[in-house]
């Protein structure tokens, strides 16, 4: 696929929302993931802090993550994206505490990470966390529905806005965080016709992820998509390939060949010319190859 030249144009997010294209945005945390999303007409890459989860390790939560662990992922994937807008992930604690903490991280983010757009998670206290971020020049990306750097006060990683209450509240939150400027916003793990409702009344775009097809776009974690990530998915992934699978069994097969000798084979190995070869097995090896006695 051509790829025109350039970085997306942010007041594009808006104007695919008003013509109806989708906007499709994908998690990466490295180089080779920025380039595959890059090559297939990604818009949108997200260094979400999920790596804490699919890069670093960490089990069931996104919490431990640290801003400097963030900001080397996010500056490995903005050196290697042209065209897609690349977002940054604000991990938790950096910008829960102060309006002010959360413009300094946000700076951190664009200029050592080389973000285009920071993402921070929820509604509420939040709200003025965006208009400052905002005001300093920086795009920002809220997050609302299931928001996992508070899943532990979510009840787990649960989706939200099941009772008419709730529901209404994530129609509130987004229309206060697109009031303080927030550029578009992620809806995860919320009912269809609540994200249609949300997406509907607001002007930014909605990505959403576990919300529907109603939203102005989609958003899926790269090893989730992919088949890297084993063992329970959530209900709204979609696999669209099997690369553990792919992966063990290289790795098995690799193992098992260099124990039977199969690999390295004549193709696999450097030849030198015949005369020099055999001066080479002729000569005494005494002194030539060892080290120096000290
Ligand atoms: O961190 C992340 O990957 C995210 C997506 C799930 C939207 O926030």
């Amino acid at each position: 696929m051509t790829v025109p030249a350039g970085k997306l144009p942010l007041p594009e997010l808006q104007a695919m929302k008003e013509r109806g294209d989708k906007i499709v945005m994908v998690t990466a945390y490295d180089a080779p993931g920025a380039r595959f999303a890059e090559d297939a007409g990604i818009d949108i890459v997200l260094v979400g802090d999920t790596a804490a989860m699919v890069v670093l390790g960490h089990e069931g939560t996104t919490v431990p993550v640290t801003v400097d662990e963030m900001l080397f992922l996010t500056r490995t994937v903005a050196r290697n994206s042209r065209r897609p807008l690349v977002v940054g992930d604000l991990p938790f604690g950096s910008y829960q505490v102060s309006d002010d903490d959360a413009v300094r991280t946000a700076i951190r983010f664009v200029k050592e990470g080389g973000a285009d757009i920071v993402k921070l998670e929820g509604g509420g206290p939040m709200v003025s966390r965006v208009r400052r971020i905002v005001e300093s020049g920086i795009p920002v990306m809220a997050h609302i529905g299931l928001t996992p750097q508070s899943a532990t006060m979510l009840g787990g990683f649960k989706t939200q806005g099941k009772t008419a209450e709730a529901a209404r509240r994530l129609v509130s939150d987004p229309l206060e965080l697109e009031a303080a400027g927030a550029c578009s916003t992620v809806l995860e793990a919320i009912p269809a016709p609540v994200a249609a409702r949300v997406t509907e009344a607001l002007r930014i775009p909605t990505i959403g992820i576990g919300a529907g097809p109603d939203c102005d776009g989609q958003v899926l974690v790269y090893h989730d998509l992919l088949g890297l990530t084993e063992g329970h998915l959530p209900r709204f992934v979609k696999r669209y390939a099997n690369l553990s699978r792919e992966i063990r069994d290289a790795l098995e097969a690799y193992a098992a060949e260099v124990r039977s000798g199969a690999f390295p084979g004549e193709e696999h190995t450097y030849e030198m010319p015949a005369d020099e070869l055999a001066e080479f097995e002729g000569a005494a090896l005494d002194g030539a190859v060892r080290p120096r006695e000290r």
